[in-house]
């Protein structure tokens, strides 16, 4: 899909239902992986692919949700996994953990809490146990389906619903809860009956590795409790880099 095509469907779907747009990624004959963190964004898309799939079953040979499983996962979010296998059997999961001799060589070359020394150690860490997983997941594919938000952060701000994902060679990257609020996922979740990851009610509304987790103070930012001790600029983990995942030139998302 070339960005012109790609442009042309963000301009169709960008107001339309994240039903509608999964259900789109149904019949498109694509082949998609959702990438799921576990997070509540990221189960209520388990639970709109599930339904698209209840209704089109053929798609289940082309469509599957997939997890980074970095191995310092909170043991909450490995729960929440188990739970949604229980409740949505008619959808595959599947794991990409990291390179082995990659991380046995940083461990023994750096220890277990190296990303906590330097900027360059936690991207190295990141870089390992996320960002060359995630290139194995979508080798392969012809696009991806993620829960980002624009509400997120400020560079997520102008996220579109549909892009060209050019950092993992031009496949496509349907973001369906684009436009969504943080209130309209838990609403969502509750009406539904989606499984929610517990840390959510301990204060965690974004989650990611446990070391680089943490609760965060009431008003505070969503995403202050990831990577705390870093300064905002630099909390960029790799998995959503660039501005080549837009709809067009125009459009950016610059870091997660
Ligand atoms: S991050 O870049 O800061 O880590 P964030 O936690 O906000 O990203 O999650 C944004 C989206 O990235 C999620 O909705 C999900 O699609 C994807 N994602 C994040 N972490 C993982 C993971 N461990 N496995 C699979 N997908 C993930
Ligand atoms: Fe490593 Fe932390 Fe990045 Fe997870 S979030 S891969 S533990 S640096």
């Amino acid at each position: 899909m070339d960005w012109k095509a790609v442009a042309q469907l963000n301009e169709q779907y960008q107001s339309a239902s994240a039903k509608e747009i999964v259900a789109w990624a149904a019949n498109s004959g694509l082949r998609l992986g959702l990438a799921c963190s576990f997070s509540a964004e990221d189960t209520t898309l388990v639970h709109l692919l599930a339904r698209a799939i209840q209704t089109r079953p053929e798609a289940r040979d082309r469509l599957f949700v997939f997890y980074l499983e970095t191995g310092r996962l909170p043991e909450e979010t490995l729960q929440t996994l188990d739970q949604c296998m229980r409740r949505y059997p008619e959808l595959r999961f599947q794991a990409f953990f990291p390179d082995r001799e990659a991380v046995e060589d940083l461990l023994n070359r750096k220890g277990a809490f190296s990303f906590y020394e330097s900027i360059e150690n936690r991207k190295e860490c990141c870089a390992i146990r996320k960002v060359e997983p995630l290139k194995r997941a979508l080798s392969g594919l012809d696009g991806w389906i993620t829960g980002l938000r624009q509400s997120q952060s400020v560079t997520r701000a102008s996220l579109p619903v549909v892009a060209l994902d050019a950092d993992h060679g031009g496949i496509i990257k349907l973001n369906p809860l684009a436009s969504w609020s943080e209130a309209e996922v838990y609403n969502f979740i509750e009406e539904n009956d989606v499984p929610l990851n517990p840390l959510h009610k301990q204060g965690f509304p974004s989650i990611g590795c446990a070391p680089c987790t943490r609760a965060v103070k009431p008003g505070e930012d969503i995403r202050a409790g990831r990577w705390w001790w870093e300064s905002p600029e630099h909390k960029e983990c790799g998995l959503h880099v660039s501005a080549a995942n837009s709809s067009s030139d125009a459009t950016s998302e610059v870091r997660s």
